[in-house]
């Protein structure tokens, strides 16, 4: 395989598998696939916490009924940076190595990115740079796109923006609404944000020409 892996780390292992932060604001169906995969020890993947904005959300209670600790950090009446600062010391409690966002609707400022650089993923629901932030399926009805789709990427200090590493494209059809795109999205989302995590996880995830590269994911 081309270029340098993308963070430093003995290869993982059913035995030693990568241990992930999941940060969560709502429903959680991106965590569940991702606690799917995990349950495949070949995945080299395990859920080592996840930390909620939001108290009492549908994402939580799926952490506690998979055994994994679940956190709460409200942003509300803080600062950004004693926000990020809780949240950074709940994930090194739980010696997590690499951050997922799983429908966390924070943004993340460079405070927080710079001390996780390479190791901050995002999903986000339309082929980006195309419909960056809330309700994409709702935008991507409104432009009248015949075709959209779903998006891994690192995070950086934008709007569902950084390198992207993966994309799966959706087609638009004609009598969709929000809620049909949206379904069809997601059902993308949860096979291609563990696929990611995994390659992640077995060393695919690469630096080539400095650029982060994700081998041996077809596009779909
Ligand atoms: C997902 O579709 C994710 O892509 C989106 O929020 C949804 C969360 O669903 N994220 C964004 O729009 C980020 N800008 P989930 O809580 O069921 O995984």
């Amino acid at each position: 395989m081309p270029g340098t892996p993308l963070i430093e780390r003995a290869p993982c292992s059913a035995g030693d598998p990568l241990r992930l932060g999941v940060l969560v604001s709502g429903s959680g169906s991106n965590l569940a696939a991702v606690l799917d995969a995990a349950r495949d020890p070949a995945r080299a993947l395990r859920v080592a916490a996840v930390l909620s904005n939001v108290a009492g959300v549908r994402a939580l209670e799926r952490a506690v009924a998979a055994g994994v600790p679940a956190l709460v950090e409200d942003h509300k009446g803080r600062s950004r940076e004693a926000f990020e600062d809780a949240v950074d010391a709940a994930l090194r409690a739980h010696r997590v190595e690499v951050v997922v966002l799983a429908g966390f609707m924070r943004v993340l400022t460079a405070h927080f990115l710079e001390r996780w650089k390479h190791r901050v993923l995002n999903v986000h629901p339309a082929l980006c740079p195309a419909f960056p932030g809330m309700h994409a399926p709702r935008q991507a009805l409104a432009h009248g796109v015949r075709v959209t789709g779903c998006t891994v990427h690192l995070v950086d200090a934008g709007v569902d923006t950084g390198p992207i590493l993966a994309q799966a494209a959706v087609p638009v059809l004609d009598d969709d609404d929000e809620a049909a795109l949206t379904s069809r999205i997601q059902a993308e989302e949860h096979r291609l944000f563990p696929a990611v995590l995994s390659a992640l996880a077995q060393g695919r995830v690469r630096l080539v020409d400095g650029r982060p590269r994700a081998c041996g994911l077809a596009a779909r």
